[in-house]
């Protein structure tokens, strides 16, 4: 069994990537932003509180994001391991998720930082915000404010996974189809 946590910065490609990646590993993908969007849509008390944060950049309390994280990966019994996309985001949740997969006799076994610069990837955002619908991909400032959050509260994750010996970095520039091959040359060492 592989968990694998995928990291980067809004844009870097984590959910882009993580299409293919679940396929070929196997893996339950398991993204926070996408189950908040779900929520958010059929309009349930979680949706509606993060709505709040999320449409301004902000992160969503850690205790809220947390329980349904937990939530999620225990709808999933079977799963032969985990792709987590977009968590942890603060140094709160990776110890939660540590302790929690500890619970289970698991373990995160590497985590995978899609590396890109921050225009390139505000660029991205942009583009994607013309069409997605997106509240945070909208406008510039909403896009910054997630920058911020991630330099805040997020960028130091490198530094936990370093310290375990278990982070990864590949180069998220390029064609998607040029990222996917980096993935795969580090997955496939898992
Ligand atoms: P989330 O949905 O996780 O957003 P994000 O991290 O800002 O990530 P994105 O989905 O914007 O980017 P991505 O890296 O997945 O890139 P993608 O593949 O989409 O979170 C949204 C919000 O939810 C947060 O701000 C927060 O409020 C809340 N939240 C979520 N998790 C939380 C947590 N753990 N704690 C607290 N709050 C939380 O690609 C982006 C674009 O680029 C796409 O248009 C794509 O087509 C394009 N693209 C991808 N790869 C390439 C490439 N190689 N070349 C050119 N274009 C590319």
């Amino acid at each position: 069994m592989i968990n694998i946590v995928l990291f980067g910065k809004p844009g870097a490609g984590k959910g882009t990537q993580a299409e293919f990646l679940k396929e070929k590993y196997n893996l339950t993908h398991l993204s926070t932003g996408d189950i908040f969007r779900f929520n958010i849509k059929n309009d349930t008390d979680l949706g509606k509180l993060a709505k709040t944060y999320m449409d301004k950049g902000d992160l969503v309390p850690d205790e809220v994001t947390i329980q349904m994280l937990q939530s999620e990966v225990d709808k999933n019994p079977q799963s032969a391991g985990f792709l987590f996309d977009g968590f942890p985001r603060t140094l709160a949740q990776a110890d939660a998720l540590d302790q929690f997969l500890a619970s289970k006799g698991q373990s995160i076994t590497a985590t995978v930082a899609l590396e890109a610069d921050d225009n390139i990837l505000v660029a991205r955002l942009l583009e994607r915000g013309k069409t997605s619908g997106r509240p945070d991909d909208q406008d510039e400032e909403k896009i910054r404010n997630r920058y911020d959050e991630y330099n805040q509260k997020t960028a130091q994750l490198m530094d936990y996974y370093k310290a375990q010996g278990k982070f990864h970095a590949v180069d998220g520039i390029g064609t998607i189809a040029e990222v996917t091959e980096r993935l795969t040359a580090v997955f496939d060492t898992f």
